[in-house]
């Protein structure tokens, strides 16, 4: 078995630009967890799936094959065999995957998936229930955090640098309502492992957190 690191924390601490930098100067496969959750959701949209129906949601979930492959380091999702990477980064995507993600059936499809990346490869996984639930034994668990002002301000520039109007405050406000729901979940709530590194971002750069994690990396080789 390879090095395993697991990298979990709520949305917009900036996990995904950091891991993926971190997981390529350590030469490590990155795996973005979320990102399957994303795929899962946007089936379930095209469908119109009620996901409080228990029984349309599991054959749904039977129906689906989520898939993915590597190309030049990037992770690439696939539903059903079509490259879906592109789709799934929008809002009404975010939201589907935020009640979703809650549904055990879900997470159960997706467990042995991410166990079986982390059994074959050296990766660096992010997620929210990495440390805790999904790689138990990982050699470097890490909880990346930062206050809802720095990644409520992040995100805004992010997405006024795109060009789409957005205000500080409503971005804010879907922070704290996130945040809400996958701390106060009953399946696999977003929790600090026991043996985790704490990492506040809020007065950090990418480049400075990429760095310590590197280095922790490096110490538990
Ligand atoms: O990290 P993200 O925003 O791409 O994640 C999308 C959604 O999936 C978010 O609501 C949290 C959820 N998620 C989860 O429950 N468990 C994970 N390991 C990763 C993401």
């Amino acid at each position: 078995m390879g090095m395993n690191i697991a990298i979990d924390g709520p949305a917009g601490a900036g996990k995904s630009t950091i891991a993926k930098r971190a997981a390529k100067e350590l030469g490590f496969l990155y795996v973005d967890t979320g990102a399957m959750y994303r795929t899962i959701a946007l089936s379930l949209l095209r469908s119109g799936t009620d996901c409080e129906d228990e029984a349309a949601l599991a054959g749904e979930l039977d129906r689906m094959q989520i898939g993915m492959e590597y190309k030049d380091g990037e992770q690439r999702m696939l539903l059903n065999g079509e490259n879906v990477t592109g789709l799934i980064r929008t809002e009404e995507v975010s939201r589907m995957a935020s009640f979703s993600s809650a549904k055990p059936i879900v997470r159960e499809k997706l467990l042995e998936l991410q166990r079986k990346l982390a059994r074959e490869n050296d990766v660096l996984m992010d997620g929210r229930d990495i440390g805790t639930r999904i790689l138990p034994d990982a050699d470097l668990k890490i909880f990346l955090t930062a206050s809802v002002e720095a990644r409520a301000q992040r995100r805004y520039l992010e997405q006024t640098e795109k060009g789409e109007k957005c205000s500080l405050e409503e971005i804010k406000a879907d922070i704290e309502d996130r945040d809400y729901r996958d701390i106060h979940r009953d399946t696999a709530p977003l929790i600090q492992a026991e043996d985790a590194v704490l990492i506040d971002s809020s007065d950090m750069t990418i480049e400075e957190v990429t760095e310590r994690i590197v280095s922790l990396a490096k110490e538990r080789a």
